[in-house]
């Protein structure tokens, strides 16, 4: 128990002592940490604490900032960095020195050399001090205490960004950044009473003051980042620059300008509060002092919920896969929008794509420019192209196009007569035409040698439009799950494509609507020809040739009958307001037109000033995932469309080591196969995606898996598969090899 009482003559060698046993944990709890004292004591344990044997906690007292004027941070960043973890209390004052649980130190010497460490024989003043050295019971009981403090204690540690600053509210907030932060990032912000938001830095904005635009008194009283104030005469901007030489004004702000003394101010949009890991709306404001943090992986995986369909990267977390949530973009249908040439194809790639290789889903594509027909193959093998045909034959039961064609002046009741007893016989025009031959009636007559001379060019009865294979003549049949483009680019005007659409709309929503087939999706690039805000001008086309009832109608009425609806378009504003009004989701890309600008910020919930601000500066191929597809709106990094080539790993199941191995060495041998820019796709399924790239001579491996311990499992398969074959980069999203 109880073996010794120390004094500070004798506490540093006691303390020594006990850290020279510590064979697996020590723990130490002092208020006061000066820089000296604290190197002394723990210099020699150094090597054992890089190298992982024994583990370090040391707890120190921030309760008022004059505690920092003898704890030195920068003294307990350095051993930090070898690895000693390091908390603060607010509320510390015990004195503790604990090795293994079994032997500690409990007195009252704060690691200073006022308690008696650091102590090297010259006289100095030191306190009266009193410990005990004790070991059994009472050291097991001085380290749960020890487990007590440190877990009421907080870590600054490398992810502490900042702290909030004056008036936080539900929607907003600003912190002081400590660390270097950027526009687009999320941060996690809490206070010790556990409430928690996590939102999206949107502006930053950086401050010195040692500009001259404050008074000298305000100059004197801020005492310039630590520096003794300088007694100086600041004049304020405008007596600066009144001078009449304008470079005398520039001169003397130099002369004041202190860049050390620069700091960062960053406002963040809040985007959900986070309570047992999960996502809320933000009800109450994380209060003023409030740690601002990078959030952990984990935490973004679980905010970003549960998505089947992978998109990208989250932006500025490259470790963290963007997914998608295909139900719910089945169900509730989504707009992509974006200007052109901002990637809004090549992310339908990718979700065609992923959709197309699920099974189950019939997905169809109304092409405008056949990008997606002459990418059909790399999204999906089995696609099949479509196309409309459009009867152009004179039908001989339309009296206005009978006359109009053969020119009658009038078409009289016997003419009708005539014709439609014919009709009732024939349906086949050269038949049809036999029929009327020899008639009394001139006209009749003239008709009938007109068909019989081109049977080609008439048609006896309504003719219908039908969907048919691409180069065919055969009515296609929609039934079986996969990827159906209809390519339109050889069809030239806008009023037959439109119809085409049409068309293609109607039959798959007639066809769902009477049951028993798989759930479709429609996809309609260059939605604002067919689904047009204003019908007149060319426009009235879209609403004459059926598109825009169409489209309406499966906008409308889809979801109860399994039908989805994806509208994809460069000019938001120029699309049929109640359409867009039924997209549940979005992938906003770039965006610069005032108007789009404004008619989005309109249509959709997520849109506030600052979100709306940021839409004319996405790069190419990032954009902002919103609505019910994604539990939180983020920006996605999405990456170039690229053929993949997916290897089969058979009845491999991910979490089984041995198995994934075998398998994934199985099939990667042919990654030297792999070309510059190709995709190779080792795994694909709701659980995990694992995809290898070649870049740069090399591969960049991307591993996008929940489970942090799955992902270092199927990275670790990866790299020994592929260890034979060309150097792969260690990081898991963005490396290149080391000599690429
Ligand atoms: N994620 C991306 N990364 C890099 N380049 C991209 C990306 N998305 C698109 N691009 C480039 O931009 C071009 C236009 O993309 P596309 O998806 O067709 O735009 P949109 O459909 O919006 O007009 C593509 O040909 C491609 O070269
Ligand atoms: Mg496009």
């Amino acid at each position: 128990m109880t073996t010794a009482y120390v004094t500070q003559n004798r506490v540093e060698r006691a303390a020594r002592d006990i850290v020279a046993g510590a064979a697996e944990t020590l723990d130490l709890a002092s208020p006061w940490v000066e820089p000296y004292p604290i190197q002394r004591l723990l210099g020699e344990a150094l090597p054992r604490v890089r190298a992982g044997e024994l583990a370090v906690r040391l707890v120190y007292r921030v309760a008022e900032e004059s505690d920092l004027r003898i704890t030195d941070l920068s003294a307990l960043e350095a051993l930090a960095a070898e690895g000693v973890q390091m908390r603060y209390s607010r509320r510390l004052h015990a004195k503790l020195v604990i090795a293994d649980r079994e032997r500690a130190l409990v007195g009252s010497s704060n690691l200073t050399r006022r308690g008696g460490y650091g102590y090297d024989g010259r006289p100095l003043w030191r306190n009266e001090e009193g410990g005990l050295l004790v070991d059994g019971d009472a050291a097991a009981d001085a380290a749960s205490h020890f487990d007590r403090i440190w877990e009421e204690a907080d870590e600054l540690g490398p992810d502490l960004l900042g702290v909030v600053m004056d008036f936080p509210s539900v929607r907003e907030l600003r912190f002081v950044a400590v660390r270097e932060v950027s526009v687009g990032q999320l941060v996690v912000a809490s206070d010790a009473a556990e409430t928690t938001v996590v939102g999206e830095i949107r502006e930053l904005t950086a401050y010195n003051e040692s500009f001259p635009q404050m008074t000298e008194e305000m100059f004197l009283s801020q005492g310039l980042g630590g520096a003794p104030p300088r007694r100086i005469n600041v004049p304020d901007i405008p007596s600066l620059f009144s001078h009449p030489v304008k470079d005398h004004g520039f001169l003397v702000a130099k002369t004041f300008f202190r860049p050390e003394s620069a700091f960062t101010i960053a406002r963040v949009r809040v985007l959900r509060r986070v309570r047992g890991g999960r996502g809320g709306t933000a009800t109450v404001p994380v209060p003023p002092g409030s740690d601002v943090r990078a959030p952990s992986a984990a935490l973004l995986r679980r905010l970003l919920g549960d998505g089947d369909v992978r998109l990208g990267r989250l932006a500025g977390h490259a470790e963290v896969g963007v997914w998608l949530r295909s139900d719910e973009i089945l169900s509730k249908h989504l707009a992509v929008l974006g200007m052109t040439g901002s990637g809004k194809s090549n992310a339908v790639k990718h979700v065609l794509r992923t959709l197309a290789a699920r099974g189950g889903l019939r997905v169809f594509v109304v092409d405008t420019h056949g990008e997606y027909a002459t990418a059909a193959a790399t999204i999906d093998g089995g696609a099949v192209l479509l196309d409309v045909s459009i009867p152009d034959r004179i039908d001989m039961l339309d009296w206005e196009m009978v006359k109009e064609r053969f020119a009658v002046e009038r078409m009289t009741a016997a003419i009708k007569k005539e014709l439609r007893a014919a009709a009732a016989q024939a349906h086949e025009p050269s038949a049809f035409a036999g029929l009327l031959a020899g008639s009394g009636n001139d006209v009749v007559q003239d008709i009938a040698d007109a068909v019989a001379a081109d049977p080609g060019g008439f048609c006896v009865g309504k003719e219908e439009p039908r969907v048919v294979h691409e180069g065919g003549d055969d009515e296609a049949d929609l039934s079986a799950p996969g990827l159906y483009v209809l390519d339109l680019r050889q069809t030239e005007t806008f009023v037959v494509r439109s119809r085409k659409c049409a068309v293609l709309a109607e039959r798959v929503f007639r066809e769902a609507k009477s049951g028993g087939l798989p759930p479709a999706l429609l996809v309609v690039d260059e939605a604002h020809n067919y689904v047009p805000e204003r019908t007149t001008g060319y426009m009235a086309e879209a609403a004459r040739h059926g598109s825009l009832g169409a489209l309406t109608t499966v906008a409308v009425e889809g979801r109860k009958f399994g039908v989805g609806l994806v509208i994809v378009s460069q000019r938001p504003s120029r699309i049929a307001k109640d359409v867009l009004a039924q997209m549940n989701s979005q992938l906003v890309f770039r965006l610069c037109n005032l108007e789009d600008i404004g008619y989005v910020r309109e249509s959709f919930e997520a849109a506030d000033e600052t979100f709306v601000m940021e839409l004319s500066h996405l790069d190419t191929g990032v954009c902002i995932c919103a609505g019910t597809m994604i539990e939180m709106s983020v920006r996605c990094d999405v990456p170039l469309f690229a053929p993949r080539r997916s290897f089969d790993l058979g009845a491999a199941a991910l979490p089984a080591a041995a198995v994934l191995e075998e398998a994934v060495a199985g099939a990667l041998p042919a990654a030297a196969l792999v070309e510059e820019g190709e995709e190779l796709v080792v795994f694909s399924g709701p659980e995990a995606e694992v995809t290898l790239r070649a870049e740069g001579g090399g591969h960049a491996l991307d591993v996008d898996c929940a489970d942090e311990k799955l992902a270092e499992r199927v990275r670790a398969a990866v790299e020994h598969a592929l260890a034979p074959v060309q150097p792969l980069s260690k990081s898991a999203s963005t490396g290149l090899p080391e000599d690429a």
